[in-house]
């Protein structure tokens, strides 16, 4: 029987970078951090309710569908939404995407390579690093690793404070959000991660800074585009700097495609802007993708 080599690797790597080979398995919530979620739960739907009551009185400029996100996040915050927050804190993975989104990104970079998209990869806000660990996984494996870098770009301070006069509804969430440390880690912790799967070598490449201050000046061709900003400034700044050295072929992959957070209102506008009307593909209820293809 033949065996894999490259696709046993990749499982190995994909398996770890979500937990799954951690000593302990990911702990059940407590009863206390339950009573957290609901006591949290509560006070985010109350929050949303006080700014729909303001938005009746109109005393916020809102768009159409900025209301409507509004809306729908006071009927769907759910109990889950909250775990999912604090389970930010866990001490497990090293990132936030399941087996999915994990697999979706593998196979739209080995698509990359195989198709020979001109470019590196490059994520956007990358918290503990595991999605972009994944990435170099696949660049090493498909013997790329020498020719194609690929990009760690974050703060490594969290999320930026979000403008409550123009971005109400990320605005709302960095409340919540900023309670369990606004996806705050360290660049080195970040190295540190890389360097456990013997990954940290010189093809990797760290932005470490706003996005704001970091994208304008980097200059180089991409192969992949992963946005994991969350806000619509975030997500904006990173299309309006990187969309266009995004080779012909390339994937743009939207982390954060979901009417409640500002990234789709942010990707939304752009492709209005820009005229772009490639497809997109969507790979669970919020990340999507699509390649951006040359004019027919
Ligand atoms: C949801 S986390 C990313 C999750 C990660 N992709 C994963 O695989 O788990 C969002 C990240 O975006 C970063 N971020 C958001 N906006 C930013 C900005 N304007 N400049 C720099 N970093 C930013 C935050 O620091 C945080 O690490």
């Amino acid at each position: 029987m033949s065996f894999d080599l490259e696709q046993a690797y990749l499982d190995l790597v994909q398996t770890a970078v979500a937990g799954g080979l951690a000593d302990q398995p990911e702990p059940v919530l407590s009863r206390e951090e339950l009573n957290r979620a609901r006591a949290l739960r509560r006070r985010v739907r109350a929050e949303f309710a006080a700014e729909i009551r303001a938005l009746k009185k109109n005393q916020l400029n809102l768009s159409d569908s900025a209301r409507t996100s509004l809306r729908g996040l006071l009927l769907d915050f759910q109990v889950e939404d909250v775990v999912r927050l604090l389970r930010i804190n866990s001490p497990v993975s090293h990132t936030l995407l399941g087996q999915a989104a994990l697999t979706s990104l593998r196979s739209c970079a080995r698509q990359a390579i195989w198709l020979r998209v001109p470019g590196d990869f490059m994520e956007c806000g990358v918290w503990r690093g595991g999605a972009c660990i994944l990435l170099r996984a696949v660049q090493n494996a498909m013997g790329v690793g020498p020719r194609r870098r690929t990009w760690v770009a974050d703060s490594f301070q969290g999320l930026p404070q979000p403008d409550r006069q123009t971005n109400l509804l990320d605005a709302v969430l960095y409340a919540y959000l900023s309670e369990t440390g606004a996806f705050a880690v360290a660049l080195e912790e970040v190295r540190q991660n890389f360097a456990r799967y013997g990954l940290l070598d010189e093809g990797v490449g760290f932005l470490p800074g706003w996005f704001a201050d970091t994208l304008p000046a980097w200059q180089g061709q991409l192969a992949l585009l992963r946005l994991d900003g969350d806000w619509y400034d975030s997500t904006y700044t990173a299309l309006e700097h990187l969309y266009d050295k995004v080779s012909w072929g390339g994937f743009i992959i939207i982390d954060d495609y979901h009417p409640v957070l500002g990234a789709y209102h942010a990707v939304n506008d752009f492709r209005a802007q820009r005229d772009i009307t490639d497809a997109m593909v969507q790979v669970d209820h919020q990340i999507h993708f699509w390649r951006k293809l040359p004019p027919a």
